[in-house]
């Protein structure tokens, strides 16, 4: 018998035990167990990092609907598989049972089918979180079309670099969206795509917001009319452990977004694997994860890891402030949610309120709460576990990346005891190590250095779309034999895992991974701007904000600095989306650089933190003059 879900202390020590000195005899368990197979594995796991690949349950046959529908259809068709709760509170929350899943799913399958989507197909998905979102994700999975969920807060043209980069030919959106108050013309924004993206032979349109907008014919179509005269039935395509199931895109610290593609088994049964643990999650619980589809929180711990355990899953539309601060635990009170995922950001946003709101409202379902994204400092955490988990419900600060498919290191609930800030122990089957600069390995305790992963998981990524060379070069080319994971850690006296941020030029703005040189490109698009450099800098609600030094063409620029912030800040919007607006943008006469040309991004760290004090070695710059006038005018 594999266990499957871990209730003490020792057994969690003696599960990790097994699942490190024996993986593969340990996953296969997991895998026969608690999973639904066409055909059985021949070989559970064969990896060189050096490549790298990985490949898991090679030669197994499944499709990963089945697992997180169909077997579920004779227990439990007619339990609730997931909660759609509006954006608008006064409207009444939609409980969408299996049986009710099983079907949409299968007629949205059949609707990509008649329109030509086969196999291995890309299909962009671009979405509010309405059920079709989680439908269309579904459907793709049941026909083995990969999908591409764009985050439906992107820009145009972040979206048509996504759907070019990995040449989908079809999109998935809707007319709109709500946003608290405000709505959102996602179809204006991907009728702007359009125009860079030939590749794209159909629109189908979710109606959401009932607004007037243009459909282009033959390119557009409605979708629910396709869907009312689809069939309700669709096999599920048969599909191999290692073809792909979907690909989302995260930022890299340079160049292009990167398209992070997963393959079908692994990531399932990590995914499921996880999430039974991780919330300790019961028959009958309800489950709720505040992320957004468009991202892989969304993914693993919306979609695929609760379905695959036949979970009660929360989809929410709206915002935490909307119709005001309450609205989080008016939904865990209606909907008596026991398990409640979000991210620093929220949390801090919503202490920033007080506790008063809060008290409003009865929470005693919630038994697990859990925090994702960045790390969370011990004033969040303290809040968050006093006023939300009233000293009950315990914190699972869950540290992962899009890359790692699910959960890497975390505390279980009721079994691992927590500390503040602290991610704690490595997830069963999760074998993290620590470098230094040099590459050596630091063992024992009481260290800090970069976080890899020596061992492949079941879910990690298999490759970025499109370039391979890319992927090694990021993630197994710093620290040979082991997956690099661009954050540094200090692991504690108990061997307990604190995540310090990222040692790399990816800034974490309200749990929103963003790439320095993207926002920089764009910048510079600017006219009047010769160069700029993006720093993070403390922000209260945020955890980091952005910090621009930009330098313009011509130092005796006319036009009012507060004008050229808000261009710079438009342009920003346009290429990438408004959540990498800049907090701060301060004028500079020059950057500082070292002898090669490269800029001191470390001087610039600090004098955005407001750290003068020591700058450490600047004899090497260029143009040491420039750094106190920067100094005298920090913003
Ligand atoms: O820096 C780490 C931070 O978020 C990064 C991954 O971002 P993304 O791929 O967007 O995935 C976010 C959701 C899984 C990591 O490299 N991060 C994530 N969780 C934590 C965290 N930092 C500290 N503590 C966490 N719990």
């Amino acid at each position: 018998m594999s266990n499957y879900h871990i209730k003490s202390l020792e057994e969690y020590f003696q599960v990790y035990r097994k699942s490190i000195r024996e993986p593969e005899n340990f996953w296969e368990e997991i895998a026969e167990e608690h999973f639904l197979w066409r055909k059985k594995w021949n070989k559970v796991l064969s990896w060189d990092f050096s490549k790298p690949e990985v490949k898991w349950f090679e030669g197994a046959k499944l499709n990963i609907t089945e697992n997180c529908i169909d077997r579920h259809l004779a227990t439990r068709g007619e339990k609730t598989a997931i909660i759609f709760e509006p954006n608008n509170p006064e409207a009444s929350a939609e409980h969408i049972t299996y049986n009710q899943l099983h079907e949409r799913v299968c007629r949205m399958a059949n609707v990509l089918k008649n329109e030509g989507v086969e196999k291995g197909d890309r299909v962009c998905i671009y979405l509010p979180m309405i059920p079709e979102l989680a439908i269309a994700l579904l459907a793709c999975a049941r026909i083995g079309a990969i999908h591409s969920v764009v985050f439906a807060g992107f820009s145009a043209t972040a979206l048509s670099t996504r759907i070019n980069d990995s040449d989908c030919k079809i999109v998935i959106t809707s007319d709109g969206s709500y946003r608290g108050s405000k709505t959102i013309d996602l179809k204006g924004i991907v009728d702007e795509a359009m125009e860079n993206c030939p590749g794209v032979k159909k629109v189908l349109v979710v109606k959401r917001i009932n607004s007037d907008i243009q459909m282009n014919d033959g390119r557009d179509a409605w979708l629910q009319p396709l869907l009312d005269g689809a069939s309700t039935e669709c096999l599920a395509e048969v599909m191999n452990a290692e073809d792909h199931l979907f690909i989302l895109y995260t930022s890299g610290s340079t160049g292009k977004p990167k398209g992070m593609v997963h393959s079908t088994a692994g990531y399932m049964v990590y995914s499921a694997y996880t999430f039974k643990n991780v919330f300790q999650y019961r028959e009958n619980d309800v489950y709720w994860c505040t992320a957004d589809i468009g991202w892989i929180t969304g993914h693993s711990y919306i979609v695929y890891g609760p379905l695959a355990n036949g979970a009660t899953t929360l989809m929410f539309e709206g915002v935490p402030h909307h119709p005001d601060f309450g609205r989080f635990w008016d939904i865990v009170d209606k909907h008596k949610v026991n398990q409640f995922y979000t991210a620093p950001t929220a949390i801090r946003a919503l202490a920033k309120q007080g506790a008063e709101i809060v008290e409003k409202y009865d929470l005693s379902s919630l038994k697990v709460l859990g925090t994702v994204g960045e790390p969370i400092n011990e004033e969040a955490w303290h809040w968050y576990n006093e006023n939300i988990g009233k000293k009950k419900s315990p914190i699972v600060d869950t540290w992962w990346q899009t890359e790692t498919g699910g959960i890497m290191i975390t505390p279980i609930p009721f079994v691992t005891p927590t500390k503040p800030t602290y991610a704690t122990l490595p997830f069963i089957g999760i074998q993290p190590s620590l470098m230094d600069e040099s590459g050596n390995e630091l063992k024992g305790n009481q260290v800090e250095g970069r976080l890899c992963i020596k061992f492949p998981w079941p879910s990690m990524a298999r490759t970025i779309w499109g370039n391979h060379q890319r992927y090694k070069d990021t993630y197994f080319s710093t620290f040979e034999n082991n997956y690099f994971t661009g954050d540094g850690a200090l692991r504690d006296e108990v061997g307990y895992y604190r995540i310090t941020g990222r040692v790399d030029d990816v800034i974490i703005v309200s749990g929103h991974n963003l790439g320095t040189a993207p926002i920089e490109d764009a910048i510079n698009e600017h006219p009047a701007v010769a160069e700029s450099a993006i720093v993070g800098f403390p922000h209260d609600v945020k955890g980091s904000a952005l910090y621009g030094f930009v330098t313009l063409n011509d130092a005796g620029e006319t036009r009012v600095h507060d004008n050229l912030r808000k261009e710079i800040n438009q342009i920003i919007s346009e290429r990438i989306g408004a959540i990498a607006k800049l907090d701060k943008i301060q004028f500079t006469n020059g950057l500082p650089k070292t002898r090669s040309g490269k800029i001191m991004r470390r001087i610039l760290r600090k004098i955005a933190e407001k750290d003068t004090s020591n700058l450490g070695d600047t004899s090497t710059l260029l143009n040491p003059e420039c750094v106190q006038d920067i100094i005298d005018n920090a913003l």
